[in-house]
């Protein structure tokens, strides 16, 4: 079985990271017994120099013939004034996909217990999945510009809010059966139809499932304050980008966050959820763990192999209890020598996590 995967290395430190997802798919995919196909396509601010056009019909052909994408970043100072911006193409992919819940997961290695701005006591065990809506919403409402006023416009439908709620149910089934479902239900009109919506679909299907809701600007505290109190946190398109980005701190650095980008068929989109950040980009310092991360969602819910995903997300645990960690966590490696480690540590797994093949090849 050969599992064809396309590569959006994309802006900034995108490249430096995709590098590393892809050399840890391949050996995970080698130790488990399965074989991969790569293809690369510019994309973002890449496709734009080289194009003029942040994804090519080619490149979202290829993305579409795929069985799952993975993404590095996208964006940066460069395309401020250009005719695109990258994020466009970015946007203009999802919702080509139809990827409608992004999946982004925080927990807190005990090792990283002293890495975060905020006390150990309270981020200790804290482990949540933010549920992103991620096709709808401000993100894709029309937009207007005169010359002294903008407009931006948000708009939800029954099914949008349904098909996102499902997956965040779902998932809290899997996990701790407990849903936190985040708006702005004293403002805003589609917010107030995001928590009908998700109340009725609550006990009407999912009665086992503890469900309360939030204003978003009290979850944003609350994530801070008592981090531990939530599982699943359902949300909409540009909510659920900033709480995660502030979820972020709970293990102490945005590098670390991965995300899965699904729908209701393959491909699924798999990024970091940083940026392309262009101040450290070519210096080899970026987190590759948000991007070893993703690639673990990749395997899981992209290919289905959740063996080899479970072997990336052992060896990365391995690297956190060593305290193998790049700049950004006060570590000493680089990108590429953390990719390295991970390889390292892959090899090393015990054996009985091996397939019999592979341990035959072995010995
Ligand atoms: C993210 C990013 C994107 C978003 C940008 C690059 C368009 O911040 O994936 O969180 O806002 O969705
Ligand atoms: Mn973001």
């Amino acid at each position: 079985m050969t599992y064809r995967i396309t590569l959006l290395p994309g802006d900034g430190i995108g490249p430096e990271v995709t590098r590393v997802a892809r050399a840890a798919i391949d050996r995970a995919a080698e130790i488990s017994g399965f074989k991969v196909a790569f293809t690369e396509h510019a994309f973002g601010g890449a496709s734009i120099d080289q194009y003029g056009e942040p994804l090519t019909e080619a490149t979202l052909a290829a993305c579409q013939s795929a069985d799952a994408i993975f993404l590095g970043a996208v964006g940066g100072p460069k395309w401020d004034n250009a005719s695109a911006r990258p994020e466009a193409g970015l946007l203009a992919l999802r919702k080509e996909l139809g990827v409608y819940a992004n999946l982004r997961p925080v927990s807190v290695h005990p090792a990283l217990s002293d890495r975060s701005p905020l006390r150990p006591e309270l981020i200790e065990g804290a482990d949540l999945l933010i549920v992103r809506e991620l096709t709808g919403g401000i993100y894709f409402g029309e937009r207007e510009r005169g010359p002294d006023w903008a407009s931006d416009k948000c708009t939800y439908s029954q099914g949008e809010i349904e098909r996102v709620a499902r997956i965040a149910f779902e998932t809290a089934r899997l996990r701790r059966g407990k849903l936190t479902s985040v708006d702005k239900a004293n403002v805003l009109t589609t917010s107030k139809l995001w928590r009908e919506t998700v109340t009725a679909m609550g006990s009407r299907e999912y009665p086992d499932i503890s469900l309360d809701h939030m204003y978003v600007d009290a979850a944003a505290m609350h994530l801070i304050r008592a981090p531990r109190d939530f599982d699943v946190v359902l949300t909409e398109n540009m909510f659920g980008d900033i709480l995660s980005d502030e979820a972020s701190m709970l293990p102490g650095s945005i590098g670390l966050l991965g995300s899965a980008s699904l729908g209701d068929e393959r491909p699924g989109l798999f990024e970091p959820i940083h940026g392309s950040a262009p101040d450290i980009a070519g210096q080899d310092k970026a987190n590759p763990f948000g991007a070893i991360e993703s690639a673990a969602q990749l395997l899981e819910s992209g290919l289905g192999e959740a063996k080899a995903a479970q072997h990336l997300r052992d060896a990365v645990a391995q690297m956190h209890e060593a305290r193998e960690w790049t700049a950004d966590l006060g570590g000493a490696l680089t990108c590429s020598q953390a990719g390295i480690k991970l390889l390292e540590r892959l090899d090393q797994l015990p054996t009985d996590q091996v397939t019999p093949s592979v341990k035959a090849v072995a010995s």
